[in-house]
């Protein structure tokens, strides 16, 4: 029997037909079809601008770059996270302060995030700048209480939402809610541009900013501003940005991705439904926990929970009976470079470190078949027992 990959990209005939079409069109970097894909994306999410980049993580940097964040200043974040969140507080030479998650949801534990909050604020008044939230596995964090907590201490929030879309909290689209939201496109994920991210906000300063800096700098508002002849070869450099603008090769596949991110939910939302109504009674496996019944959980991932003691050999198992498992995250105060800089040692997150410790993320792509899924699941129920 074949193996069956922890996750595979769903390109069809549209995404291929359309890289054609802009590979042959003479423009195949940032241009039209970019443009297509960020005004399409605002409209989805309802948001006032969408900007096109070619990661998440040049989009989170971005973001934390049009907020003010300075040499010497803390973000806030969770340590649950892939290492992106943290590596661009760092860019700064600034700190991530992570706090731990919530056992159920993986997400930011607002009660912890509070008095972090608190504590913090007092002890370094005017260096504490923004909370950045991670949507762990596409399901929404609690937002209103955390923006009440960044209101009450007047810091930034912005969205790690690498894993969030479609998802929804309380109705409301993520990518809606926070001052600056960040997507990914990354091959795994819910849907991709190989490479790619996508910006969310409605405030036009840091939209104005994020899309100068997103390209070297470049700005061309003084000339249209004082010159009444549009001279296309003009620009001027107004900051040492960065080179992170999206292709238009990469805008292709957005463009029908994006249009097939409700379908793409619905499949994903099958499996994680025949995988929850599989493993119910099962005692050894918890299924991921359920939110609102209205807010949609994108499943990004679905991350089961087994015995410490098993989770590895579970792994290795699930791999000889051909099915591809994988772990969602390597808390990062346990990684080398953060354990060390900062003198972190495993317990001081104990949420994150135990839910690391019997946390199996399972495969979940809309390339799976009914049959895939129930592969999946009769592996699971033989290796478990
Ligand atoms: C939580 C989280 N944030 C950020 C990223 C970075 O995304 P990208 O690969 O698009 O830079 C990822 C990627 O897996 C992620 O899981």
């Amino acid at each position: 029997m074949n193996n069956l990959p922890f996750a595979l990209p769903d390109i069809g005939d549209d995404e291929i037909n359309e890289v054609v079409e802009t590979l042959k069109s003479g423009w195949i970097t940032t241009g039209p079809k970019t443009k297509v894909f960020e005004e399409q994306f605002a409209e989805y999410i309802g948001s006032k601008n969408a900007l096109a980049v070619n990661s998440a993580t040049a989009g989170l940097h971005l973001a934390l770059e049009a907020v003010g964040v300075q040499r010497g200043d803390k973000v806030i974040t969770s340590s649950y996270t892939f290492t992106a969140t943290a590596e661009v507080i760092r860019y700064f030479d600034a700190d991530p302060v992570f706090c731990d998650i919530d056992k159920d949801t993986y997400n930011i534990d607002c009660e912890k995030l509070s008095k972090l909050c608190d504590k913090l604020c007092n002890e370094f008044p005017g260096k504490v700048k923004a909370i950045m939230p991670v949507h762990f596995a596409g399901q929404a964090c609690d937002m209103n209480k955390i923006m009440l907590i960044a209101k009450k201490h007047n810091l930034y929030v912005i969205e790690d939402a690498a894993h969030a879309l479609p998802a929804t909290y309380d109705k409301k689209k993520i990518g809606t809610i926070g001052d600056i939201t960040v997507f990914s496109f990354y091959a795994t994920k819910t849907i991709t541009t190989a490479e790619g991210g996508m910006i969310t906000t409605d405030n036009a300063d840091f939209a104005r900013r994020m899309s100068v800096m997103r390209l070297h700098g470049f700005s061309r508002d003084a000339w249209d501003r004082y010159s009444s002849v549009k001279a296309p070869w003009y620009y001027e450099v107004i900051a040492p940005g960065y080179k992170y603008n999206m292709t238009d090769i990469a805008a292709s596949l957005g463009i029908h991705q994006l249009k097939k991110c409700g379908l793409f939910y619905e499949k994903r939302l099958k499996i994680a439904q025949m995988y929850d109504q599989a493993f119910e009674n099962e005692e050894k496996i918890i299924v991921p926990y359920k939110g609102k019944k209205d807010d949609i959980h994108s499943y990004h991932l679905y991350v089961i929970k087994v015995p410490q003691e098993m989770r590895d050999e579970f792994i290795i198992k699930m791999k000889e009976k051909g099915v591809g498992c994988s772990v969602h995250f390597i808390p990062l105060h346990i990684q080398p470079y953060y354990k060390d800089k900062y003198a972190y040692k495993e317990h001081d997150f104990p949420i994150a470190y135990e839910n690391f410790l019997c946390s199996v993320s399972l495969p979940i792509y809309t390339k799976m078949t009914d049959s895939d899924t129930n592969r999946v699941i009769d592996a699971a129920k033989s290796v478990i027992s």
